[in-house]
């Protein structure tokens, strides 16, 4: 099987080809979404709500997301895969961002990592590139920023916001991002964005002009009975599914009934 390098990827895209994008976080997941042929996969920090449990993603440690990206690349054989940059593993010095994202790469066997935030991260982005480290982007909606933010809210609606936004991506872009992901941004602000890189961006809850996609993976597969956002298709109703094969299995145990899987019997 070939495994798809940052080559392949911009070859697909420039022949129109769109990239689908998913987070995963463990090998059963990381295993059964490279097998379906998904192009790329994602070590989010969203492992911090997804996995963990916790509120946001602040409390996610690079230690964390080394281990989930270790569990995903062990057994990926072909998607590409791509690790998140916690919060506050680079932005306190550029040298502690290059080590750090060196370690998801040597470690934890990542083909590149994502950042959140716009010029502030010119001149790391420059040095993990030049270093041989491959950066994905990611401006718009910053989970990270959630304090200054005060909630997950749509981003791109004013002509200031815009203009912010489009010159952010066009230096990340000079700075030698592969990519950017695009998060709750206006779907026409997207769209011009989109237009106006060279470099694809990958949206999320950004409308559908992007050069891809990207989802959690539990919002796709309607995981949790709760949180259902709206920018994401539930293709399965894991949670609804999940909870049918429990009450079976519960039954065939209290009921005294065979629940082996009796293949070798004669
Ligand atoms: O952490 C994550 O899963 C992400 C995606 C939502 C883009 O950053």
């Amino acid at each position: 099987m070939t495994s798809i390098t940052l080559p392949t990827l911009l070859k697909k895209v420039a022949m129109g080809e769109k990239w689908a994008m998913l987070t995963a976080y463990d090998a059963a997941f990381a295993r059964l979404f490279d097998r379906a042929g998904i192009d790329m996969l994602l070590v989010g920090d969203s492992l911090g709500m997804v996995m963990q449990g916790y509120e946001n993603t602040l409390p996610v440690t690079l230690e964390e997301v080394l281990y989930h990206t270790k569990c995903v690349a062990r057994v990926v054989e072909r998607a590409h895969v791509t690790a998140d940059m916690p919060f506050m593993s680079y932005q306190a010095s550029r040298e502690q961002a290059l080590l750090h994202a060196g370690r998801l790469i040597k470690e934890g066997k990542a083909q590149a990592v994502k950042m959140e935030g716009g010029s502030e991260l010119a001149e790391t982005v420059y040095a993990m590139v030049q270093a041989g480290i491959p950066v994905m982007g990611h401006i718009g909606l910053q989970p990270q920023q959630i304090h200054h933010l005060g909630g997950y809210k749509i981003q791109g609606k004013d002509l200031s916001d815009i203009e912010k936004l489009l010159s952010d991506a066009k230096i990340l872009e000079e700075a030698g991002c592969f990519s950017i992901v695009l998060e709750g941004i206006m779907e026409e602000t997207a769209k011009q964005i989109t237009a106006a890189l060279k470099i694809p961006t990958i949206g999320i809850a950004s409308g559908p002009y992007c050069s891809g996609q990207v989802l959690v993976m539990h919002d796709l597969l309607g995981m949790h009975p709760d949180f259902r956002p709206h920018h994401a298709k539930i293709y399965i109703d894991l949670f609804k599914e999940v909870t049918k094969a429990i009450h079976e299995y519960m039954d065939d145990v209290k009921g005294g009934i065979q629940i082996e899987n009796r293949r070798n019997t004669a």
